[in-house]
């Protein structure tokens, strides 16, 4: 039996002989001592295997990287001046007294130490690559966020119920992955987008809080933080409001960075989503970056300057300038990287005016654009922006959601550049917010309607219900996202649990009473079954994880998850299937070649 893990010897076990089971990190020849780095979950330890017991040290002789071994030996304290203070084990080392060789392993494909490697390869050996400290914490850091989110749910009363995988289309928006029957030709299960309809019929049913984490599957285009599949703490509760919602999940993530990462999560903003898009041009705004957008749209309508004076003047257009403190010093090379980077996200230029000498007026400022400006314009622009000496403004123009996306995605690149930390324009701390007020609804400008900015079930704010059909642009939901450096870690909302009113929805979503009925047939129905107030939300883990680690993407710290191009490199999936299974199935392809030939 091993008495410890490797990564846990210390100084606390000195003369005491241990037994230990683990692989062969690394293993050093210094002629006549053989040196082997023995790792487990834990850590790792040196081992020492000295010729004076040559029968072990035979064995030694030959381990290799990876071997899996087992040591029995007496901890003892490493000579002076070869201690490693980056390991719980790095003042001691254990004198080998037997070695077995538990099972060899062939040379691996790379030095399991090689910080270089593709992700290609990562993915292709993943047994390999999840032995690396890297991973193994990875891991054992989302194992112990999803414990202690256990706990804290289940110590304010919240039971985990199972859902289907097998289930009908749920509407969260993106597409869905189907499930063909064998058994109803022609008919497909689809995998769960969510479990939002069976948790609300869980509130129905009184179990009053739920919650589950579990997994959703969307194919939609996949990018840093998302994946095909990925894990929810999915959770709903009855007859609480949405501030007591909100401010129940924020004790959560609070306890959950306090338990598992020992760090206290301070300030916790509420902001309501238009004041976001106001000031950061994005509902996920990362307070770490401390550059705002100042509005100029309604000082811009009369200038000689069409870039500027167009959208200011056209409904739905935004001017707004960006206030870069100390940017001046910027050079013109950085500048046109700028301007190439917006391009992008649909800008059409960037215009800057460098701020010299803010007490010169027109004549202390720098800019291709200045020319074209009257002075109350640029009074204006100066007085809101609060500039001062030094500073550079940058200005984006056009319909909003170009110069949110466009400018919203230059105050990341400037705030997380090199030169924002030298400025103190960027905070190296957490910094969660609550987003608030979400709008009802957003028009799909392609196919003129309108859709619902969180879910069809999310209630209207108390006394926007008539603004559903008079004016639907207008009506605030009771919806939350809650974020966190600038990642949408989860959202939520109250939602309709009167039937009449989930009605009125559907409605101004252009659902007819048919479809109604053959989507959410089952929704509507318990509704009328005297449901009670409820809401809830749903957490990334996925997403929580690769914060708290500082993971570069959400493929490290998943087990085993899939490519930008949804395939999983280690068993080959998605792969073709045999004639006989697909007949079962009742399915014919309709490009044969294209599944052989993958
Ligand atoms: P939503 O669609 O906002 O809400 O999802 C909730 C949270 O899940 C995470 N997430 C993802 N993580 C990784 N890869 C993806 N493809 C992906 N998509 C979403 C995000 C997001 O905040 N049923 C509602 C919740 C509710 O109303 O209770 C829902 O699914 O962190
Ligand atoms: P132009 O008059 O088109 O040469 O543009 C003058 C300045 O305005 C240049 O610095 C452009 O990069 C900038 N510019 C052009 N279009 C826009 C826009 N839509 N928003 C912000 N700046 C722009």
């Amino acid at each position: 039996m091993r008495t410890c893990y490797a990564g846990q010897v210390s100084e606390k076990l000195l003369d005491q002989t241990v037994t230990l089971m683990g692989w062969a990190h690394r293993r050093r020849d210094h002629g006549g001592v053989i040196f082997i780095d023995l790792r487990d979950r834990e850590g790792l330890v040196q081992i020492v295997c000295d010729p004076d017991r040559p029968e072990m040290f035979k064995i030694a002789e030959d381990v290799r990287n990876e071997f899996c071994l087992k040591v029995v030996g007496k901890v003892r304290a490493r000579p002076a001046g070869t201690e490693n203070a980056g390991l719980t084990s790095g003042k001691v080392e254990v004198l080998c007294h037997e070695l077995e060789v538990l099972n060899a392993s062939v040379t691996p494909p790379f030095q399991l130490d090689d910080e270089n490697l593709s992700e290609t390869t990562r993915l292709t050996h993943r047994v390999l690559d999840l032995r690396r400290p890297y991973m193994q914490n990875n891991l054992m850091l989302r194992y112990r966020v999803a414990m202690e989110c256990r706990k804290y749910l289940d110590e304010h009363g919240f039971v985990d119920i199972e859902t289907p995988m097998l289930t009908k289309s749920t509407p969260e928006g993106a597409r869905d992955y189907l499930v063909p029957s064998r058994v109803h030709d022609g008919m497909f299960f689809a995998l769960p987008q969510s479990p939002q309809l069976f948790k609300q019929l869980l509130m129905v049913a009184g179990f009053d809080r739920y919650y589950q984490i579990t997994k959703c599957f969307r194919d939609e285009d996949l990018r840093a933080d998302r994946q095909p599949e990925f894990t929810q703490i999915d959770i709903e509760t009855s007859f609480l409001t949405e501030e007591e919602i909100r401010s129940m999940f924020e004790g959560m993530i609070r306890h959950v960075f306090r338990k598992a990462m020992n760090v206290e999560l301070g300030d916790y903003p509420v902001m309501k989503y238009a004041d976001a898009m106001h000031l950061y041009g994005s509902d996920k705004p990362d307070l770490r970056v401390k550059l705002q957008f100042t509005e100029l749209t309604d000082v811009m309508g009369d200038v000689d300057f069409k870039v500027f004076s167009t959208p200011a003047t056209t409904k739905g257009g935004r001017v707004v300038a960006l206030r870069v403190p100390g940017g001046a010093a910027m050079s013109r090379g950085e500048i046109d990287a700028y301007t190439e980077f917006v391009k992008i996200y649909g800008a059409k230029g960037l215009a800057w005016i460098k701020v010299n000498e803010v007490a010169k007026g027109r004549e202390g400022l720098q800019s291709p654009i200045v020319k074209n400006l009257h002075d109350a314009a640029i009074a204006e622009i100066l007085k809101r922006t609060g500039a001062a000496d030094g500073d550079l403004l940058f200005f984006g123009a056009d319909k909003a959601k170009i110069v949110n996306d466009s400018i919203g995605a230059l105050r990341l690149k400037i705030g997380h550049s090199e030169f924002a930390k030298a400025n103190g324009l960027f905070e190296d701390r957490w910094a969660p917010l609550w987003v608030v007020d979400f709008p009802m609804f957003e028009e799909d400008e392609e196919n003129k309607r309108w859709a619902a900015v969180h879910h069809p079930f999310t209630a209207p704010k108390d006394g926007h219900e008539d603004l559903m059909s008079s004016d639907p642009g207008a009506c605030v939901a009771k919806a939350y996202d809650m974020v966190l450096n600038g990642w949408e870690l989860g959202g939520g909302s109250v939602r309709i649990h009167r039937a009449e009113v989930q009605a009125k929805v559907f409605e101004a979503l252009n659902i007819t009473p048919e479809e109604q009925r053959i989507k959410f047939g089952f929704l509507l129905d318990a509704l009328q079954y005297g449901a009670p107030p409820h809401g809830g939300l749903a957490f990334g883990l996925d997403r929580l994880v690769t914060l708290m680690t500082k993971a570069e993407s959400i493929r490290d710290v998943i087990a085993f998850p899939k490519t930008q191009r949804a395939q999983c490199l280690l068993t080959g999936a998605p792969s073709n299937v045999d004639e006989k299974q697909l007949r079962e199935l009742h399915i014919r392809l309709r490009n044969p070649g294209a599944a052989t030939a993958a």
